[in-house]
C-alpha cells in the first residue's frame, strides 16, 4: 500500500456520466460528476435516495463503468485497463461493505474473512495470521466458528468489515452499511469504522443517508439528481 500524503487522492473523476436505457425511458443516474477524494480519508457521500450514490460509488470501486468521462483511482487511468488488468486492480486495491452484508451463507464467520486471501494465493500460515489477527481486530474472534444466520446484524457487517480489509486495500466502498443496524449499532459500526481506517491507513468511502454518518466525515460531498452539488471539508 502506497503510504498516502496529504495531496495524493484515492479516486478522480471528471465529467462522469451514466445513463441506463430502460425501453424508450433514458435515466440518467449521474448527470457529469467532477470529484476527487483524498488517500487517506473517511469521506462521505450523502444525499436522498435515487441521487446516484450508489451508482458513483459501483463506478469508484470498477464494478461499473460510466458512460461518458474519466475515471483515475489511486492515480490509474482504470478505463485504459483490459478486463484482466482491471481484474486485478480491482482485487488488489478495492473492497466493498454493503447494506446487506454480503457474506456467504455456508461458509463461517472465519471462511468468510479468509476468503479474499485464499483468492490472493496467500501462503496458508500467513493467512490463518491475518485472519485471526481480523477477526480479533473486528470484536468477533469468539464467534469465528459461527455462520452468517447465527450472528446478529451488528456481528455480521464485523465479519464484513474484518472480509474487506483483509486484504488491506487502498479504498474501502461502504453504501450505507448502516441502513439495516439500529442507531446504537450502527454508530459502534461506524466507530470501528473510524478506527480501522486509521489502523490500516486506507481510504474509506462512505455512502449515506444516515445523519448519525455526516458528522464523522473528514470530507462530505451532497449529491442530488446525479449532480455534486455540494463539498464541505470538516478538518
Ligand atoms: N440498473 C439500473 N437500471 C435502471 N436505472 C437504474 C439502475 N440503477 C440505478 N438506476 C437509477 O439511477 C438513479 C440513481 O440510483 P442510485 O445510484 O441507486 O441512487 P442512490 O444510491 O443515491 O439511491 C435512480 O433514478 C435509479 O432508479
Ligand atoms: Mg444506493
Amino acid at each position: 500500500m502506497e503510504i498516502a500524503g496529504k495531496m495524493d487522492s484515492a479516486v478522480r473523476l471528471k465529467d462522469v456520466t451514466r445513463s441506463y436505457e430502460m425501453g424508450k425511458v433514458k435515466v440518467e443516474a449521474l448527470r457529469g460528476v467532477t470529484m476527487e477524494i483524498a488517500a487517506g480519508r473517511f469521506s462521505v457521500i450523502a444525499g436522498p435516495s435515487g441521487s446516484g450514490k450508489t451508482t458513483l460509488l459501483n463506478i469508484m470501486g470498477l464494478i461499473d463503468s460510466p458512460t461518458g468521462g474519466t475515471v483515475e483511482v489511486c492515480g490509474t487511468d482504470v478505463l485504459r485497463l483490459n478486463d484482466d488488468a482491471l481484474s486485478d486492480f480491482r482485487a488488489r486495491k478495492v473492497s466493498f461493505v454493503f447494506q446487506t452484508f454480503n457474506l456467504i451463507p455456508v461458509l463461517s464467520a472465519y471462511e468468510n474473512v479468509e476468503y479474499p486471501l485464499l483468492l490472493a494465493k496467500m501462503p496458508v500460515q500467513e493467512r490463518k495470521q491475518r485472519t485471526m489477527e481480523m477477526l480479533e481486530a473486528v470484536g468477533i474472534a469468539d464467534f469465528s466458528r459461527h455462520r452468517p444466520n447465527e450472528l446478529s446484524g451488528g456481528q455480521r457487517q464485523r465479519v464484513a468489515i474484518a472480509r474487506a480489509l483483509s486484504k488491506r486495500p487502498d479504498i474501502v466502498l461502504a453504501d450505507e452499511p448502516t441502513a439495516n443496524l439500529d442507531s446504537k449499532t450502527g454508530s459502534a459500526i461506524i466507530d470501528l469504522m473510524l478506527r480501522m481506517q486509521r489502523d490500516h491507513h486506507a481510504t474509506f468511502i462512505f455512502c449515506s443517508h444516515d445523519r448519525q454518518v455526516f458528522e464523522y466525515a473528514e470530507e462530505l460531498f451532497i449529491m442530488k439528481d446525479g449532480l455534486l452539488i455540494e463539498r464541505k471539508v470538516t478538518t
